[in-house]
């Protein structure tokens, strides 16, 4: 059985004291019990503040982004070995938006997929199509894509050590959740993909959805086969919302 994640993506959103009274709304309600692991990912500035807050909680924290560089003259980056510095886990890799807004190339992201991987965090790969290339039936190829950069980089062994995030691009942020069969349909084609390279890999490996997750379609999503939780944007800056969601899992 694969334990179910529901990570929250903060993106650029906080602040000190709304940081504060979310991450302590989070902490009580998973140390009431919650069967899912919870994992918040606050802006890199936020971090120490999550870690001071959470430290000895059942909630674990992570980035959102990292250099694929170790150090140096790298101007506003941040590196694997400074992320776990603040005890953080788990490290977005590749989401859409830094793809789309930033550039970040499937060559680069399988680079910070293996920086964040031999510093010891685990990598959150984020993978997905544009609605266009849905629409031109080209989901599968895509993901495929973005998922074998990754893999020829590092090695299907190093796939067991992370965790993948189908985000379809279309339904990040817009309101629009892919249907529980649509996006089972594309966990088992990269669970398959896995599969095809190792079997073993892909039984354990955990593949989590995002785009519009919300305390009223979580449970459906998660209950699908190979769903196995949640990469959650907007619904994780409430804390009685993210919770309904952990709970889904
Ligand atoms: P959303 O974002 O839940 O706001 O759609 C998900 C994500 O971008 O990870």
């Amino acid at each position: 059985m694969r334990q179910t994640l529901v990570a929250g993506n903060w993106k650029m959103n906080g602040s000190l004291d709304a940081n504060r009274q979310l991450l302590n709304g989070i902490k009580a309600g998973v140390a009431e019990g919650v069967s899912a692991k919870v994992v918040v990912c606050p802006p890199a500035i936020y971090i120490p503040q999550a870690a001071s807050l959470l430290n000895g909680s059942h909630v674990s924290w992570g980035g959102q982004n990292l250099s694929q560089e170790k150090s140096g003259a790298f101007t506003g980056e941040i590196s694997a070995d400074m992320l776990l510095d603040q005890q953080c886990e788990y490290v977005i890799v590749g989401h859409s938006e830094r793809r789309a807004l930033y550039g970040e190339s499937d060559e680069l992201v399988a680079q910070k997929y293996g920086a964040a991987q031999a510093a010891g965090l685990i990598p959150l790969l984020c993978v997905g199509e544009l609605l266009e290339e849905r629409e031109a039936g080209n989901t599968e190829s895509v993901v495929a894509r973005q998922l074998d950069a990754v893999i020829d980089k590092v090695g299907i062994a190093a796939i067991a050590e992370g965790i993948i995030a189908y985000e379809p691009v279309w339904a990040i942020g817009t309101g629009k959740t892919a249907s529980p069969q649509q996006a089972q349909d594309v966990h088992a084609f990269i669970r398959r993909r896995v599969a095809e390279k190792d079997a073993g890999v892909a039984e354990k490996l955990q593949i989590l959805y995002g785009g519009s997750v919300k305390p009223d379609n979580a449970v459906e999503l998660f209950a699908m086969t190979d769903i196995d939780g949640g990469l959650i944007g907007g619904a994780s800056l409430d804390a009685e919302g993210f919770l309904a969601i952990c709970r889904a899992g």
